[in-house]
């Protein structure tokens, strides 16, 4: 029998990690199984101990329960912590291991996906959610010079500027004061855009791009999202959608389960083909 690995959440059904680990397992010659595991809403404990007993051995962990995983984990590494939320569980004795590799993954896309060099560069990030927690930390690792955390409800983007001080330079600045500041590299972490829409109700300044600013979107979409062609339209000169972090934090999650990591390039290949 295969190593059996898959992604819980609700829904699951749209989810790409199937695809993207079984790549993985294939081009490492793992032999892995990875499915979908759908959790009732209020069932999420239940479902995991089920695929435990069952012999399960990882599970990358979705909407809406990154949160639950964290207090399901009987180990939790300092990103995790950091994060408040787990993206991957793996197996250890008489418990689970929980992680959180969105943050590297975003980093690693940005860096050695798209070039965009972080040591050194103010960094705004919109919005103060779940996500935010997660990448705060790896930005400021990789070198980031400052980060301006903003948030329409700013009660929020100051408790993660408050929080996550001790680590770097992070400010929370209120939308409509975010040019005050010129930032090399600008992320949607907020919600907005998401389903195509259109973000003529974007509450953060348009001046928040510096000349030649790279624009990054935590969503991702088949199209270019509304944040990147409002970010094109405001200076950006570079802009990518989040299907790269997703690539990349999958990754992390296989090498952490398996402790081989995979060559994400033939990925990209299969999930956006011509691209
Ligand atoms: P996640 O865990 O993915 O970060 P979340 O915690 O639901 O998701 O956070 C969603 C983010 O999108 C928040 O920053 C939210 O702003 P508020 O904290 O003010 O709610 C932001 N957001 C959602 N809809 C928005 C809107 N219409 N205008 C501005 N910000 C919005």
């Amino acid at each position: 029998m295969p190593d059996r690995y898959a992604v819980i959440g609700n829904p699951i059904a749209h989810s790409k990690s199937p695809i993207i680990q079984t790549a993985f397992a294939q081009a490492t010659g793992q032999d892995m199984s990875y499915e979908r595991l759908l959790a009732p809403l209020d069932a999420f404990r239940a479902t995991v101990e089920r695929f435990a007993a069952e012999g399960g051995l990882g599970l990358n962990v979705t909407i809406p329960f990154k949160l639950e995983a964290f207090e399901l984990a009987t180990e939790t590494t300092q990103r995790a912590r950091l994060a408040g939320a787990v993206n991957t569980l793996k197996r250890i004795d008489g418990g689970w291991l929980a992680d959180n590799t969105d943050g590297a993954g975003l980093v690693r896309d940005l860096m050695h996906n798209h070039g965009v060099v972080v040591s050194g560069r103010n960094v705004a990030i919109l919005g103060a959610g779940g996500a935010v927690r997660g990448i705060l930390k790896p930005l400021l690792d990789a070198g980031a010079a400052t980060a301006s955390v903003s948030n329409r409800t700013m009660a929020k983007a100051q408790g993660i500027a408050s929080h996550f001080a001790r680590y770097g330079n992070v400010d929370a600045v209120a939308p409509d004061a975010l040019g005050r500041r010129r930032h090399e590299i600008v992320i949607n972490a907020t919600s907005l855009g998401m389903g195509g829409a259109e973000v003529a109700l974007f509450p953060f300044a348009s001046t928040v791009f510096a000349p030649g600013a790279f624009a990054y979107d935590l969503i991702y979409s088949d199209r270019p999202t509304a944040f990147m062609r409002w970010a094109r339209a405001h200076g950006a000169t570079g802009a990518a959608d989040g299907m790269g972090m997703l690539i990349e934090q999958a990754a992390e999650s296989f090498a952490l389960w398996r402790g081989v990591r995979p060559d994400t390039r033939p990925v990209f290949a299969l999930l956006r083909p011509g691209a």
